[in-house]
């Protein structure tokens, strides 16, 4: 869906002439919504975007990307005449992504950073109006910031780009800022795992695997376990889980759930803690397409394991696809179900 407060703003720069050159080369960083580029008319678009799903969209939109549909480096950085970079829920995301955008546009080019005021536009503005020259407007709820690329980029923005370097967080798993629980694992994860332990057996699947945690312990715990597939949208997230989890018994699919199908099947356990939000939004939508994905890729018997924050409820929809589930645990903030697939 099309991000209306982003294109409002951007055919609002557009207009007053704040941005041109529509003709040059553009690099987009991080726009879930990269229709927005063709309302403005950009002819030479190169998409930066983590998740699957935008980069099947800019594919078959013509435009390029740096990876293909394998997740796979296909482009070497280039010089940009203009970079647009969108803020996303991860500081230290975004500041990497705009000393990325310093680093590839060209001297004298546009650096425009787009946000919503909920997301902290404010505090880029601010941090980027003392690092170099820049004006800024706001509309639709955030702001536009424009910066001219400059000969020196400034030492603090040079120090961002380490932000996009994995990092260690304790027992030794690394993750990528803007990945899910990128500082700390998951208490609802946690909890599912200690739920699962010893339980599993055969091929196994982990559906949003994000950098893996569930799937590293499911690993330490279930000897009996011959297979795992990491299924995961998030490209920096599957890049992380493929150092978490180092086995050779475990395989790894770049695939968004809610566009793409599955070749997996008749696996004997699904692990899941899916995600509850889309965007801005808060939504059980995804849990839905991950409960229907887990019963199509379980053996008849095969048992799903789901961890679920407790103020969302999934019960008509397990009790529709499953019938046979019991929730094994709650605690204050989350909930565990068991179920098996009967038919
Ligand atoms: C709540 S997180 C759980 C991550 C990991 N399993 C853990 O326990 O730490 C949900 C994960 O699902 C991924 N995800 C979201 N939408 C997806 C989709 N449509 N297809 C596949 N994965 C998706 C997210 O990127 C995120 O990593």
């Amino acid at each position: 869906m099309a991000n209306c407060t982003t294109t409002s703003r951007l055919i609002y720069a557009k207009k007053k002439g704040l941005i041109n050159n529509f003709s040059s080369k553009v690099c987009a960083i991080g726009f879930n919504d990269i229709q927005c580029f063709e309302t403005l008319g950009v002819k030479k678009l190169t998409i930066c975007h983590p998740e699957k799903s935008v980069i099947k969209k800019a594919i078959a939109l013509n435009h390029l990307t740096f990876v293909d549909l394998n997740g796979f480096t296909t482009r070497k950085i280039q010089v940009f005449d203009q970079t647009f970079v969108n803020i996303t829920k991860s500081r230290k995301e975004t500041l990497f992504n705009i000393a990325v955008a310093f680093f590839v546009t060209k001297i004298d080019g546009n650096i425009v950073i787009n946000g919503d005021k909920e997301l902290g536009i404010d505090f880029y503005c601010k941090k980027i109006g003392t690092l170099t020259n820049l004006i800024f407007f706001s509309k639709s709820h955030g702001k536009i910031s424009i910066s001219k690329k400059t000969k020196f980029i400034p030492n603090e923005i040079k120090i961002w780009k380490n932000y996009g370097k994995y990092r260690k967080i304790f027992s030794n798993y690394y993750t990528l800022p803007g990945c899910f629980s990128e500082k700390e694992i998951d208490d609802g994860s946690n909890l599912l795992v200690q739920n699962f332990s010893n339980n599993l057996y055969g091929k196994v699947t982990d559906l949003g695997a994000g950098w893996g945690y569930l799937s590293a312990k499911a690993l330490e715990n279930n000897n009996r376990i011959k297979e795992i597939s990491l299924v995961e949208s998030n490209l920096n997230s599957l890049k992380c889980s493929k150092i978490n989890v180092s086995s050779l018994k475990a395989k790894f699919y770049w695939t968004d759930l809610e566009e793409e199908n599955l070749s997996i099947r008749n696996c004997d356990h699904v692990i899941m803690n899916p995600p509850f939000h889309k965007g801005k939004q808060f939504t059980q939508s995804l849990g839905f397409v991950f409960l229907k994905t887990a019963k199509k890729i379980l053996k008849k018997k095969g048992t799903l394991w789901m961890v679920h924050n407790k103020e969302l409820n999934y019960e008509n929809s397990v009790n529709d696809l499953f019938q046979n589930y019991k929730y094994i645990d709650i605690t204050k903030n989350y909930k565990i179900i068991k179920a098996i697939k009967c038919f």
